[in-house]
């Protein structure tokens, strides 16, 4: 060993002990006969102290140092006279006797620092002085314990860890694919796993009983601040069990992380269907820290000769508490927001209930201060309070009044950091129709089981066949999703059917699996939590970036390495791949 302890060990019990330490020089001081230096590795920061007394020589080597060199240094630990309290390290230093530079480092393009003045791109072409940086080393930290934790819970819970393969087949539902070429079968492709799910349901077949893994899977879909094109699930699946048992287990894994990591009991995990997740907030993964649910307002507001609300399928409101005083100004910014193209509302209607009573809006011409009082009844408004409305499209303004709920409850400061409110929304639609290719997909994917009290829709409509299928949502972000799946090859043919397969296609794309499901498919399920999602909700944070060690930037590069990159001729010619320019 270069070092006898880390550097973020030593206190005030050491005094007197000779120790050596190796880290990076994170800052020097110089002060006149003196010079001190932080010392940094994983574990924290040590003093170090040269003094023109005890050792010139070693003191003006010590001023030649600069940020980031690699260094080991011997020396007595001794008492600090004045003592920094905030640092565990911070009662005591080290008398410095020798030192050795282990490496000469250039100056980091950006300071290694908790607050550092280099920007988002330069931190990740140089990610790994990014790493030494307390909090994204605290992330990977928190990420590496949440995968103890998982592991751990998992196993005693008689899950066993078994890989799966990463060069698969590409098949056309989902996301698209990242495909790779294969030499040696000129003009084949192999495709990167979306996710283990079919073969996770090869090992229920094959009698495994309980599976997981913690896996990366790859989606060529447009990137936001909690997509990655390579991310990282807890995947698992059950054999001979209901959607009550998977809902239970993993209900505990989310807890007992959270009792570990931030020693807290999380709530107990209210469970809401799909349809009262759209009708009361508008959005399938609802944030529950606040309520401010929608309500329908179609049948109070229309014959009023209001046009916006008269033609209007569908008229929501929203009542925001103890805002009826806002300015002229906060209802213009809220207009504002909702009519941003990403929103797409095309007006924003108030009413102010205001304190003494009376009641003021922004359709006063149409609207008497009865029926204004009966709509901020029917709202549930009280004295003080402010209601929002939106009319148009069903879906549209769903959409549309969801942002604003979560911009209210922003502004509200209702969306409180560290309360989390974890929720499983259930009974999600089966399909969903697609008006550009005029065909159903599936919401989840083709082998989520239909619910049995809706498989006589299964031919006549479609469209309203509830699924076997759950999500869990914490604060509005999905944290995980899965489904109780079919294990019979003539509804799995039916299913294929609805999704527009030939049997052929089937047969094809999923031959695999349809024809192992003759072997004695045992009834199965499961789920997948993404794990870089879960981090950043435990750690904080929106974006899962920060909790990726080697993360893509938005345009799926990785710019530390520059990839993807131009292959040459050579290889292009071995894999049979001619390039269009
Ligand atoms: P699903 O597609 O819902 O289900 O994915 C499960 C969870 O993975 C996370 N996730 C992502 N995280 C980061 N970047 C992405 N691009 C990304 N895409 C998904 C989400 C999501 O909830 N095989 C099924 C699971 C099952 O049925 O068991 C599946 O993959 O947190």
């Amino acid at each position: 060993m270069l070092r006898t302890h880390t550097c973020g060990q030593l206190n005030i019990s050491d005094v007197g002990t000779t120790v050596t330490l190796c880290g990076w020089l994170q800052r020097a001081r110089d002060l006149g006969g003196m010079t001190f230096i932080d010392l940094r590795d994983r574990y924290g920061i040590t003093q170090l102290a040269f003094n023109m007394v005890t050792d010139a020589a070693l003191l003006a080597d010590a001023r030649k140092l600069s940020r980031e060199y690699v260094i080991q240094v011997t020396g007595i630990v001794i008492e600090r006279s004045s003592k920094n309290l905030k640092v565990p390290t911070g009662e005591i230093e080290i008398e410095v006797k020798t030192l050795n530079v282990l490496n000469a480092a250039k100056l980091p393009p950006f300071t290694i620092e908790d607050d550092t003045d280099g920007g988002d791109d330069i931190r990740m072409q140089f990610r790994y002085l990014d790493i030494r940086r307390n909090a994204v080393k605290q992330n990977l930290l928190l990420r590496h314990k949440v995968c103890q934790l998982t592991r751990s819970y998992l196993d005693q819970q008689g899950f066993i860890e078994i890989e799966t393969p990463v060069l698969i087949k590409s098949t056309p539902e989902g996301a698209r694919d990242f495909v790779v070429p294969s030499r040696m079968n000129a003009g084949e492709f192999y495709a990167l796993p979306q996710s283990p799910q079919t073969f996770k349901q090869l090992l229920m077949v094959a009698g495994m009983d309980k599976y997981f893994q913690i896996v990366k899977c790859f989606r060529d879909e447009d990137l936001r601040a909690d997509r990655q094109p390579e991310f990282t699930q807890i995947d698992c699946e059950m054999s001979f069990i209901e959607q009550d048992d998977i809902l239970q287990v993993f209900e505990g894994l989310t807890s007992y992380i959270f009792k570990n990591i931030h020693q807290i009991n999380l709530p107990n995990f209210e469970r809401i269907s799909y349809q009262t997740a759209m009708n009361l907030y508008g959005n399938d993964k609802p944030d529950m820290r606040f309520e401010m649910k929608f309500v329908d307002l179609k049948s109070t507001v229309i014959g009023r000769n209001f046009k916006v609300f008269d033609d209007a399928s569908y008229v929501v409101g929203i009542v925001a508490p103890k805002c009826a005083n806002y300015t002229r100004k906060q209802l213009d910014e809220l207009t504002d927001f909702v009519k941003r193209p990403q929103i797409g509302a095309t007006g924003l209607v108030y009413i102010r209930c205001n304190d003494d009573g009376s009641i003021k809006s922004s359709i006063d011409k149409f609207y008497s201060e009865n029926d204004l009082q009966s709509i901020a009844q029917t709202s549930n408004a009280k004295a003080g309070d402010l209601i929002l409305i939106l009319a148009g499209a069903l879906n549209k303004t769903q959409k549309a009044m969801s942002e604003l709920r979560l911009e209210m409850g922003q502004r509200l400061g209702l969306r409180t950091p560290g309360v989390y409110k974890p929720i499983w929304v259930v009974d999600f639609p089966l399909l969903e129709f697609n008006e550009e290719q005029n065909r159903f997909f599936a919401m989840h994917h083709p082998f989520t089981s239909p619910k049995t009290d809706d498989f006589h829709l299964l031919e006549s409509n479609p469209g309203a066949v509830r699924a076997n299928a759950y999500d869990l949502v914490i604060n509005g972000v999905e944290i995980g999703g899965g489904s109780i799946r079919i294990h019979d090859k003539q509804l799995q043919n039916k299913m294929f059917n609805l999704l527009g397969f030939t049997p052929e296609e089937a047969q094809e794309q999923f031959g695999f699996l349809l024809n192992a499901f003759e072997f004695g498919a045992p009834p199965h399920g499961g789920i997948a939590f993404g794990l870089d999602r879960l981090c950043s909700m435990i750690g904080g944070t929106d974006s899962i970036r920060d909790f990726i060690a080697f993360p893509k930037n938005n345009a799926g590069r990785d710019v530390m390495i520059d990839a993807p990159s131009a292959i040459d001729q050579k290889q292009l010619s071995e894999l049979s791949i001619a390039v269009i320019k």
